[in-house]
């Protein structure tokens, strides 16, 4: 059994079976507490905020433990006395009710009113998760939303209605100094979330998850065998969490004691890191390749055929063409934003409108069809070709 004590200006865990201790927050310590608020009235918020722990978790349905919250506030807490603890801007990826926001954001509002913690959450539950189907969007939003007004933080929020996967892409780079993944919990879902969690903190940023109950080499071996790994909560594993952190950082991260909450803090390295990382995912390389030639070998038919006039077999072949760039463009778009490839990304859009225009001119004025295939078209193919090959994709 665990116990949280406030003795002096310290916050203890204390486990009373063998009756060993950790100190988890020292408001008294000298290297801390850059802020002009005094240790005294921070231990006093702090534990005025935990002491709110049975309400938030009655009104958010919160499966979140005490220790973790204890983990996540602690966490939140230090690392604002230790340096910056004003326009602070924190990302909580997967808030449902807002058990987890209620005490991040409080923690944050405690230092400066100029603290924002951004909440994504599709507010549609994560699927395969029972106790999410007690809410659709509507509701689940609109308490969620309500939560936070009761308990005061609703100022420092700003909710980002979203699914990650889009979500994340559209937030700027290195622009976080705190992030909390804690949305589904499946492998691939929560891969992404922390390889562009990585991607989205600024250098020397916390990053933080929950969930992860151990280190993957501690793990039941079977559970990492086949699709295993995709198992969400099995044999009371977060298997996903786990394997994605180990696929990721391997073991080089840190795990708060008697919790389920992990963190690392984010460097120029891990960043770096993020080039290899990414081209671990399955993409079908040889898959573009033949698309482009095939796209190639259809503008090359129309251009040696262009001179006998509009015929049947070029119109479709334009069809086409154009298809295959939209399906170029779906494909390429993700893997250069991934891969931070913009040239290769600006390329792909000019191609498929090199393509656009060619359709139009073919449809509306036929004898300009030739000059466009000559000027834009087949230009764009090789600079797209080029990029292609040069690129790490
Ligand atoms: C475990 S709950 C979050 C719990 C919350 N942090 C707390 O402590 O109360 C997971 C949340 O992630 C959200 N979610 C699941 N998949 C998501 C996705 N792909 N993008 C955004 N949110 C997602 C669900 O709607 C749900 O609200």
């Amino acid at each position: 059994m665990i116990e949280i004590t406030f003795q002096n200006d310290e916050v203890k865990l204390v486990n009373t079976q063998n009756n060993t201790s950790e100190t988890v927050l020292h408001f008294g310590g000298i290297h801390n507490n850059l802020t002009t608020i005094s240790s005294s009235k921070l231990l006093q918020e702090y534990i005025h905020m935990l002491e709110n722990y049975s309400t938030i978790q009655k009104y958010t349905y919160g499966e979140t433990t005490m220790i973790d919250i204890v983990a996540l506030t602690s966490l939140v807490y230090n690392e604002l006395m230790a340096g910056k603890h004003s326009g602070i801007r924190a990302l909580e990826v997967g808030s449902w009710f807002g058990c987890s926001s209620y005490f991040f954001a409080n923690s944050l509002k405690t230092f400066s009113d100029s603290n924002f913690l951004f909440c994504m959450d599709t507010w549609q539950g994560s699927p395969d998760t029972a106790s999410h189907n007690i809410a659709n969007y509507e509701n689940a939003f609109e308490h969620f939303k309500s939560v936070m007004r009761y308990a005061g933080v609703y100022d420092n929020i700003k909710p980002i209605v979203c699914d990650s996967t889009v979500g994340m892409d559209i937030l700027q780079d290195d622009h976080f100094d705190i992030i909390f993944v804690d949305a589904n919990h499946t492998y691939d879902y929560v891969y992404q979330d922390i390889v562009k969690g990585i991607r989205k903190i600024k250098v020397g940023g916390l990053l933080m998850g929950h969930d992860c109950e151990c280190y993957a080499d501690e793990l039941p071996p079977h559970l990492l065998q086949g699709d295993n790994k995709h198992l969400d909560g099995v044999e009371g594993y977060h298997t996903g969490v786990i394997k994605a952190l180990d696929d990721i950082f391997g073991r080089s991260y840190s795990r708060f004691n008697q919790s389920l909450v992990w963190y690392k803090r984010i460097t120029q390295a891990d960043k770096d890191m993020l080039l290899k990382i990414t081209s671990k995912y399955n993409y079908d390389r040889e898959g573009i390749v033949e698309l482009v030639g095939t796209m190639k070998e259809a503008i090359q038919y129309i251009y040696n055929n262009i001179s006998e006039g509009k015929s049947d077999i070029l119109q479709t072949l334009t069809v086409d063409t154009v298809q295959a760039a939209n399906q170029l463009e779906k494909e390429m778009l993700p893997l250069c934003e991934n891969f931070y490839n913009k040239e290769l990304k600006i390329n792909t859009n000019m191609l498929k409108s090199a393509l656009l225009d060619f359709q139009i001119t073919f449809n509306n004025d036929f004898p300009q069809a030739l000059s466009v295939l000559e000027s834009k078209v087949i230009e764009r193919f090789n600079v797209w070709s080029e990029c292609f090959l040069e690129s790490e994709i």
